[in-house]
């Protein structure tokens, strides 16, 4: 075997050895007993390891809005690794991400001019919330200490995005964490809001929450409120009907910044971007580049941007930055990924084919323990009746039946079922996905 076959062996065959590969946010001595290996992709497809089509139901994890192997990202890819494999953007450049830049600035919303490159939306999270300190320090407010989040937050597992962040499991090992952080109320209101379609109709008074904070701490110490417009992780929780747009007049009265945490839900997975809601700052990752290779983007307003932009020419203006921010391959993947987004006319895929999404996943409606359903553009969750004394058992068993007994990957977050498929899916994809998911839910009960 030459060593090119015996790559394309390992990574295609189940390993021999399991061992010392220390996973990430997965139950390790679970998963090794009978693991779940994927070993190519295409399309909306997966394969797996033991050679079964696997029906994509979650965008690998909420990455591949385009799909999977898409000629033009991989050729990309290909091309620039041949042609500049690695180049410094600290006091150095490619062309790339200059180029890149551009391409993003022409989409993000009015204003978001600005891009600082990461790796990841966890880097993407914490480089926002130092944008935001710096940024006030820099205006003679420096005093504006004090970070807002929101109860069941995700923002990723650096310092900053654990301590906005509220799940509990993802902060409650790791010590103090920041200082100075404090948070709005979650909201989820299942008794309220059970099998809404789209944006939950009652809860927009949760925003009022921000009053309720700076009342407490006083607006002066407060930099920035970041939440996500949809939080996946905590199992697709919406935002109500008029909540976004709240937040973004109670922060303008006080000064506070407030951040978008768009890491899922930018790159058309809900149609239109942030809910006709500008803020000041955007985190995005996943979808940026298909998934195919990391990075993450931070959009800053020209307003943010320009106040870093003072004093001598010579100085650094923000004591910032990833050795591989505008890394060459992911700048080509992302290139390519816009590229294939527009001509495809993905970013209107969510409103084209919401309605028969949204239908297709009500119907569930009735089946064995399912005691709620969310939607919103190509996002749906089905929450489940956690089982007595066991949270999250019986979430993990219907995730774990759909990948083996019917060759269809969903997502789990303790007993919530959810789903980001490829943006590329047709109306089968969406009556298969169901059928399959249907038949889980009644394998589960
Ligand atoms: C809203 C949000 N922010 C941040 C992150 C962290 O992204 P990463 O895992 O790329 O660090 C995620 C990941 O799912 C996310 O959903």
């Amino acid at each position: 075997m030459t060593p090119a076959d015996d790559l394309a062996h390992q990574a295609t065959a189940a390993p021999e050895h399991t061992d010392a590969f220390w996973m990430p946010f997965t139950a390790n001595r679970q998963f090794k007993k009978t693991p779940r290996l994927l070993a190519s992709a295409e399309g909306m497809y997966y394969r797996s390891t033991d050679g079964r089509e696997i029906l994509d139901g979650t965008g690998g994890l909420w990455c591949c809005n385009a799909g999977h192997a898409r000629p033009r990202i991989v050729k990309a890819i290909q091309e620039q690794a041949a042609t500049l494999d690695f180049a410094p953007t600290f006091q150095m450049g490619h062309p790339l991400p200059f180029v890149l830049a551009e391409r993003l600035k022409a989409i993000a919303p009015d204003g978001l001019d600005h891009v600082f490159f990461t790796n990841s939306g966890s880097e993407s999270v914490d480089t926002a919330l130092k944008i935001a300190l710096a940024y006030h320090r820099a205006r003679g407010e420096g005093q504006r200490t004090r970070l807002i989040g929101r109860e069941k937050g995700y923002h990723g597992v650096g310092f900053g995005g654990i301590s906005v962040g509220g799940m509990v499991n993802n902060r409650k090992f790791f010590g103090a964490m920041l200082p100075g952080v404090d948070h709005l109320r979650h909201t989820l209101d299942i008794a309220r809001n059970g099998f809404n379609r789209g944006l939950p109709k009652h809860g927009i008074e949760l925003a009022e929450d921000l009053e309720r904070l700076v009342q407490l701490h006083d607006a002066s110490t407060i930099a920035a409120v970041i939440v996500e417009p949809i939080s996946g992780s905590a199992g697709v929780v919406l935002p109500p009907e008029g909540y976004l747009k709240r937040l973004r007049e109670i922060c303008d009265k006080h000064g506070i910044l407030l951040i978008f945490d768009e890491v899922i839900t930018g790159f058309g997975r809900v149609g239109k971007a942030c809910f006709g809601v500008t803020p000041d700052l955007i985190t995005t990752a996943k979808g940026l580049t298909n998934g195919a290779v990391p990075m993450g983007a931070v959009f800053a307003s020209g307003k943010i941007h320009d106040a870093f932009m003072h004093g001598p020419e010579g100085a650094i203006e923000l004591f910032h930055g990833y050795t591989y921010s505008g890394h060459p391959l992911a700048c080509a993947a992302a290139l390519a990924t816009l590229d294939t987004y527009q001509e495809e006319g993905l970013f209107e895929k969510a409103i084209e084919l919401g309605g028969y999404w949204e239908d297709a996943i009500h119907a569930l409606k009735g089946l064995p323990n399912v005691i709620d359903i969310r939607n919103y553009g190509l996002i749906g969750a089905v929450e489940l009746a956690a089982r007595e004394g066991a949270p999250g058992s019986r979430g993990y068993d219907a995730f774990n039946r759909a990948f083996h007994d019917q060759n269809l990957m969903v997502r789990c977050t303790g007993d919530v079922l959810a789903l980001s498929p490829p943006l590329i899916l047709q109306k089968e994809h969406i009556d298969r996905i169901f059928d399959r998911l249907a038949a889980t839910i009644r394998a589960t009960a």
